[in-house]
């Protein structure tokens, strides 16, 4: 029995609701009735857990089809088996999806029958998280999240307010009004952001990043450099892109690939890069400075190459410009993100750092003996990201992954900045 047969299908669309085991599982009656009433068909499937907050018999009546609740189930399997229900759905929607759900949907775990039909459906899937505020925060959340989202699931909600454990913050699961009309049309209701923007937050908005080292000339074969490959800021400039952002790169030299699809002006200098991202920063909405620039050049690097003669050479080095410090004091600054490399004491340089360089947000790592092998042109990093008001510790990720965490989060400070509602003043 496939498509279209089942007793009460009504030629709306197709939506398989998967529920996993939260308190917002008791919501999922009035989803369904919402969907249904939107002129969907709804066939439920529930983990051993859900049926600890809501029955599978509630559920069959307010959808009308028996409730799916496990993979070895003979006699449910010679009816519609599970393959069948996945080719089935037009679209997967999981309301609540937890934590675990979420984290098993990210490391590809089929342990039940939820999750083997996340895997076997090609339908676009659809989540609205629910779960306690610090699990909603915690890294390998936001890491699995980021990673779902870069393999196009979207999400709905979730909306921050107090919750059943008596926190307030974000995680509470978005109400089955909103979850059915973001299903039903692809938008959400008035005053709700569409689907899409959800998915793609920064979409229409520019983003001006600067990425590698600089080289400051000594002589014309000559230079002092430091060792920034430009893994992060390339990897955060995908990351940025990916939620929708129209993303520039400035970058100096660097040893890793920079992503091909995206606009790159390559610089030598600081003075180079300095001068690039004046000429461009009026027409960008966000600034995200990740390029190690020299603070110092040489004073007068000279024309031709420098001969060796006398037994010690003196160097007079004079200061470059701040590149973040003056864009930040622009009178109509973009929301402007720096980095910080400090070996000591990180959280006290980054957050002396984000204040006196009047920014909107800050990552800060360890470098040196610290680090332990994260750091620059190691594959993996691990931030502690500040701003005014708030903190998040990106623990170690390689850092393709670390770069999308912190694109989402970059995404939902601006957020809140061009809402007018960040301490730093959207001005
Ligand atoms: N930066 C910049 N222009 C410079 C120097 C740094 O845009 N001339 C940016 C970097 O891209 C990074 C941040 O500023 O985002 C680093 O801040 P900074 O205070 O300059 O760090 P350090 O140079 O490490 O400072 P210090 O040596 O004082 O620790």
């Amino acid at each position: 029995m496939i498509a279209g047969d089942a007793a009460g299908e009504s030629g709306g669309p197709r939506i398989l609701l998967g529920i996993s085991g939260g308190i917002a599982a008791y919501k999922a009656a009035e989803l369904v009735r919402r969907l249904r009433a939107g002129g969907a068909t709804v066939r439920v499937v529930m983990t051993a857990a859900a049926q600890a907050f809501i029955t599978p018999l509630t559920l069959q009546g307010v959808s009308g089809s028996p409730v799916r609740t496990a993979l070895l189930d003979a006699t449910a399997e010679a009816g519609m088996d599970h393959i069948e229900l996945a080719r089935w759905a037009e679209q997967v929607l999981v309301a609540p999806a937890t934590a675990h759900l979420i984290a098993r949907l990210a490391h590809g775990l089929a342990d039940d029958l939820l999750t083997t039909l996340l895997l076997a459906t090609a339908a676009p899937v659809t989540l609205a998280p629910a779960m306690n505020q610090q699990m909603w925060l915690h890294p390998a959340t936001a890491a699995n999240i980021a990673l779902l989202q870069a393999r196009g699931v979207q999400l709905v909600g979730p909306e921050a307010g107090e919750q059943a454990c008596g926190e307030v913050g974000p995680g509470r699961m978005a109400e089955p009004a909103t979850i059915a009309a973001a299903l039903l049309a692809g938008v959400a209701p008035a005053g709700q952001p569409a689907l899409d923007q959800l998915a793609r937050p920064l979409q229409g908005r520019r983003v001006l990043l600067t990425a590698g080292a600089t080289h400051e000339a000594l002589d014309p074969v000559r230079f002092i450099g430091n060792r920034s490959s430009g893994k992060m800021g390339y990897a955060l400039a995908s990351a940025l892109a990916g939620l929708g952002a129209q993303v520039t790169i400035v970058s100096g030299p660097a040893s890793a690939p920079p992503p091909p699809d995206l606009s790159l002006l390559r610089v030598e200098s600081a003075l180079e890069m300095h001068r690039a991202v004046m000429q461009r920063v009026a027409a960008c909405d966000l600034f995200v400075a990740v390029a190690a620039v020299a603070d110092y050049r040489p004073a007068d690097p000279a024309a031709v190459k420098l001969k060796k003669g006398a037994a010690e050479l003196e160097l007079r080095l004079v200061r470059n410009p701040d590149i973040l410090g003056e864009v930040a004091a622009l009178p109509r600054a973009p929301f402007t993100v720096g980095f910080a490399a400090e070996t000591d004491d990180l959280e006290r340089h980054a957050a002396a750092k984000l204040a006196a360089k009047r920014m909107q947000m800050i990552a800060a790592n360890l470098v040196g003996p610290a680090a332990a092998g994260a750091g620059f042109s190691a594959d993996d990093n691990a931030l502690l990201v500040l701003w005014r008001g708030g903190r998040q510790a990106l623990p170690r990720l390689p850092k393709a992954d670390l770069a999308n965490v912190l694109a989402g989060l970059i995404a939902a400070r601006y957020q809140v900045f061009i809402d007018g509602n960040d301490d730093a003043g959207a001005s």
